[in-house]
């Protein structure tokens, strides 16, 4: 199966290239947006590459290398796909290296959902705990090769949290814009202890955005939101490792929560790409699911794009609290590209849909659980078929979100499905001995 490596040097076809007019930049160039202001992607030559990619190639490099020390070539599952991802030389890779997450089924959590067959792809199972690692892994990379003084982005917590642990791996300056008051407290937890200069902003994530796009064009530091196309890139690995792991024959759907469609734009491209490159026949129906309180996205799509719809955000979910997503134009491609649709839930639906996810032992944060509650709203209403393969992403980990879920088993929801309190109890035996009667 294995193949021998094609040299970078044969594979360094890489510009930037605006999605609107076509225009193309140098890769070295630094730039979010093109001239008429539309969104950029990193654009690889695909008929360069096609003759030199294979299912062999992928497959070839997944054992990982042997031995104490990690190699991100060999050992991470976002540089396994170097060459449609950043042709990047290891001593330049700025690695823990991440992905190489599992793929979970649950049958209890499947009947829940209504699915013969739901799979869960645990982003949450990253260093860092969430996704972004694998943007953030080819984003600190380009920037070390750029020579960036530093690095920044607004976050509703996860971005923050990844890019802190990078920059601090890289040696590089980190500055971090969080709307005050409304990230979890896992991740504030996580941008402080990884000694990012965290800007607490008295506004929401929408405010944040606006500001550290004006500090990074005026300061001259290197913006690593998914308004970069390099950390998009590296999000790509998320579809590439899920035909991978189901032996390059497509799942019919993937399931992902929505916020700022970084995810939901990097998803299509990848499709696209595998397709193109001849790695799969057929790609999977993308749907996003947003909060319904967070629901640009969702409102704009019922309009058919007609509009571009705004809010102010609102949700239990604060890592998809975004009114005003960065990604819409990338996102909407997707769509074509996959023939793709846009769901809301509730929060009280994402709460149920976590309790169940943290209740079969794999557990989320609240905005990945978005992503369940979605299939089974979709298969309620007959859009999946419940024979159909459903892969949902499971986008950030349960310990990130103490707060919400403690508060979900203690009472905050009233009608909470799941909730499953503690109970106190004396400090002696003849008490103790009764809950656990009753218990079992
Ligand atoms: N799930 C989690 C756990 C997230 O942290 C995010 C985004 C999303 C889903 C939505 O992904 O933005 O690509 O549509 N979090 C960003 C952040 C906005 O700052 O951490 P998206």
């Amino acid at each position: 199966m294995s193949q021998p490596n094609p040299p970078l040097e044969s594979v360094s076809t890489i510009s930037l290239r605006c999605l609107r007019c076509q225009k193309s930049y140098p890769a070295d160039e630094v730039r979010y947006l093109c001239d008429c202001g539309s969104q950029l992607d990193v654009w690889h030559d695909l008929e360069a590459l096609r003759p030199l990619l294979s299912r062999g190639l992928f497959d070839g490099r997944l054992s990982g290398a042997p031995g104490p020390r990690v190699t991100p070539t060999t050992n991470s599952g976002v540089w396994r796909y170097r060459e449609i991802i950043l042709p990047a030389t290891v001593e330049h890779i700025v690695s823990r290296p991440e992905g190489n997450t599992p793929l979970y089924e649950h049958p209890r959590l499947s009947n829940w959902v209504g699915a013969d067959a739901l799979f869960l792809k645990h982003e949450g199972e990253n260093p860092t705990g969430s996704f972004k690692d694998r943007g953030m892994t080819v984003g600190v990379t380009q920037a070390k090769l750029l020579g960036a003084r530093a690095v920044a982005c607004a976050s509703t917590g996860n971005t923050s949290a990844s890019l802190a642990a990078y920059a601090a791996l890289a040696n590089i300056p980190a500055l971090i814009f969080i709307p005050a008051g409304k990230i979890a407290t896992g991740k504030l937890a996580q941008a402080l202890a990884y000694g990012a200069s965290t800007l607490q902003i008295q506004g929401d994530f929408d405010d944040a955005m606006t500001l550290v796009q004006q500090v990074c064009n005026e300061m001259g530091v290197y913006l690593l939101n998914s308004l970069n196309p390099f950390r998009l890139e590296g999000q790509k690995s998320i579809p590439l490792e899920i035909l991978q792991g189901f032996g390059w024959q497509a799942p019919d759907w993937i399931v992902l929560p929505a916020g700022n469609l970084g995810n939901t734009a990097a998803f299509g491209k990848a499709l696209y790409e595998a397709q193109q490159l001849g790695l799969v026949d057929k790609i999977p129906r993308i749907a996003a699911v947003q909060a319904a309180g967070s629901s640009p996205f969702y409102q704009s799509y019922r309009l058919n794009f007609a509009e571009r719809k705004t809010m102010k955000a609102e949700t239990i979910a604060t890592a998809i609290r975004i009114g005003n997503p960065v990604s819409y134009e990338r996102a909407i491609r997707t769509l074509e590209w996959t023939n793709g649709l846009v769901t809301a839930v509730t929060d009280e639906e994402i709460m149920d849909a976590k309790a169940m996810v943290d209740g079969v032992g794999i557990g989320c944060e609240p905005a990945s659980a978005a992503a369940v509650a979605g299939a089974r709203q979709l298969i309620a209403a007959g859009v999946i078929q419940p024979h159909e393969t459903i892969v949902g992403i499971l986008t950030g980990n349960l310990l990130k979100d103490p707060g919400a879920t403690v508060d979900y088993h203690t009472g905050a929801w009233p009608n909470a499905q799941f909730a499953n309190p503690p109970v106190q109890v004396a400090a002696e035996l003849a008490a103790v001995r009764k809950v656990i009667e009753q218990r079992l």
